[in-house]
């Protein structure tokens, strides 16, 4: 079966290798450089069942509690119980995490509303660029064939459903550096199964800790060819990112370590806001940073670290260390200012428990999924392990699909699996492309819509407002070759518009939505939102 793999975070990786494995021919497709993803700067670390203090139920619990009501229990329980294997796979793999101060087992961290502590991490504060390039190693021992720079621009359909996809690259199928001065062309990859891995679309909010990649351009792609979408509603904003211009993160395992929040008087705000202080619920913990920032004019809230000591700080988080300092802060004998920024989105593509969407032959995996395990809320550290596992998941099912397929060539049982040859060039161009500029007007008005209407704190007349000021931005042509950055900002117009119109129809607060104009959770929304029927039109 040829498999095409788009998107080189954990998801897309381990997919590819699993893929590989299993004996399945896999192309896969990177919008920039393969180590260039979500996953590299992930932080905190991977939280799985591991320790003989712990079980998969009390992860499930940890897991359904900050989803708020809203998680698949289906899907959570698959996760908790599948994760342990699955890191072992990641070690096996070469991902080093970190060991103990005994050096005869892993270290583990803290995060918040965990009950105990199961977060793997490596590196200290680089656990997300260990497994990225323990992945990437291992992909480049299989015979996957890499597209490097290569860009989904749809998915192409027919009426079994997914046959593959539209791609946009520099000087077609070969390429393996950035099309900086190159042609620019379109071509046609087809396969028996298309696994989107293509994360979040942290870059649709005026301060994010995602990079530049996460354009939300599979999510898009999805809804256009069809696809159910679920849970659009629900995006979670970090807490702790360094009020900075770059916003880097404060990884939520300093806290954990015992760093505490403060006001500009240099008061413990979060004694008050909730049992758990400082380790609440993200949810609960970002939107007690925006009231109170809300009542200091704007001001950023501090993170004091000083407690935990020189040593810990820069042995323990040597990444976020180097981010305060290159700000100008020296974080183990000052507080450092923060403020809460888009992180993670909890709705995406739907999908069942082994990564299947409502389209025949395509599957979606790691963020841009939505299984349905996060719920309204997701639990610190459950992201990686969401990724590796129902990557692995929707491997398992290309197999059966095989097998019900019954000639081995997939669930269409297609032949056309060629992905080494350009095999419909559309509207070659000669035409010079960067393949990011992200600065563009219709993107930063996107991002200040969403950042001030759709954002911590919602309103319904906020959301109205941002309804009409997103429908009056005109969305541009993408139908012949065009700058990545004008396919970027098409995607996030396409989500802009989805996501206020999700938001607007949830008329309640749960988890990460929090409406200023129904403040509590209506125990008769505690079902996830299915969207599909629903038109662009807002
Ligand atoms: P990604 O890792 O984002 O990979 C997506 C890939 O798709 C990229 O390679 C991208 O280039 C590619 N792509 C995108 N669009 C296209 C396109 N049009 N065509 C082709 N390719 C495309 N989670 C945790 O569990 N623990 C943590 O400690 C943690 N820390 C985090 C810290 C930061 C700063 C951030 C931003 C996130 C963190 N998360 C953490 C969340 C977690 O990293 C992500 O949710 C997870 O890595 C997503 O993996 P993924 O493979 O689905 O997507
Ligand atoms: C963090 O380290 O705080 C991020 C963890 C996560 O997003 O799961």
């Amino acid at each position: 079966m040829h498999v095409l793999v788009i998107g080189s975070g954990l998801a897309g990786l381990f997919a590819a290798v699993r893929a590989t494995d299993a004996g399945h021919s896999v192309t896969l497709v990177t919008k920039g450089a393969l180590a260039e993803s979500n996953t590299a700067y992930a932080q905190g670390g991977i939280a799985a069942a591991l320790f003989p203090d712990d079980s998969a139920d009390a992860h499930l619990l940890d897991t359904l509690s900050a989803g708020d009501g809203l998680c698949d229990i289906d899907a959570a329980r698959v996760l908790v119980d599948e994760g342990p294997a699955r890191v072992r796979d990641l070690i096996r793999f070469g991902v080093a995490f970190d060991g103990d101060e005994s050096g005869s087992g892993l270290a583990r961290g803290l995060e918040a509303a965990h009950r105990r502590a199961r977060v793997l991490h490596a590196g200290g504060d680089a656990t997300g660029f260990a497994i990225e390039h323990a992945l990437i190693a291992t992909v480049r021992h299989r015979a996957a064939v890499v597209h490097e720079h290569t860009m989904l621009v749809d998915l192409l359909t027919d009426a079994d459903g997914v046959v593959g996809a539209l791609v946009q690259g520099s000087a077609g199928p070969t390429a393996s550096a950035p099309p900086a001065a190159a042609a620019v062309s379109r071509w046609e990859i087809r396969a028996d199964a298309v696994i989107l891995a293509t994360g979040g679309a942290g870059q649709l909010f005026r301060h994010t800790t995602n990079p530049a990649v996460a354009t939300g351009d599979g999510a898009a792609a999805a809804w256009r060819a069809g696809a159910r979408m679920a849970d659009l509603e629900f995006l979670q904003f970090h807490p702790t990112a360094l009020a900075v211009p770059g916003t880097p993160l404060v990884s939520e395992a300093v806290r954990g370590e015992g760093a505490v929040l403060l006001d500009a008087h240099g008061e413990r705000f979060m004694l008050d806001a909730h049992p758990l202080a400082e380790l609440a619920p993200r949810d609960v913990v970002a939107r007690a940073i925006a009231v109170e920032m809300a009542a200091q004019g704007g001001e950023p809230v501090l993170l004091d670290a000083t407690a935990l000591g020189r040593d810990v700080l820069e042995t323990r988080f040597p990444t976020i260390t180097a981010a305060c300092r290159a700000a100008g802060y020296d974080w183990a004998v000052q507080p450092v200012p923060v403020s809460p920024a888009a992180h993670y989105w909890m709705g995406g593509v739907a999908t069942d428990t082994w990564g299947r969407t409502s389209l025949a032959g395509l599957y979606a995996i790691g963020e841009v999924a939505c299984t349905g395990v996060h719920g309204a809320n997701r639990l610190a550290s459950n992201s990686l392990l969401e990724a590796a596992v129902f990557a692995d998941r929707a491997v398992r099912d290309l197999a059966a699909a095989a097998v019900v397929a019954g000639d081995g060539a997939g669930r269409r049982g297609t032949s056309e699996s060629d992905a080494s040859l350009p095999t419909d060039l559309v509207g070659a161009s000669d035409r010079d492309s960067s393949l990011s500029s992200t600065d563009s007007g219709l993107r930063l008005s996107i991002q200040a819509v969403l950042w001030e209407h759709a954002g911590v704190l919602r309103s319904g007349d906020g959301l109205r407002h941002a309804r009409a000021a997103l429908a009056a931005l005109p969305r541009p042509d993408t139908e012949a070759v065009c700058d990545a950055s004008v396919l970027e900002d098409a995607n996030l117009l396409d989500l802009a518009r989805l996501i206020v119109a999700a938001a607007l129809a949830r008329e309640e607060s749960r988890g990460a939505h929090f409406r200023s104009d129904y403040p509590v959770a209506n125990p008769h929304l505690a079902v996830r939102t299915p969207l599909r029927e629903e038109s662009l039109a807002c």
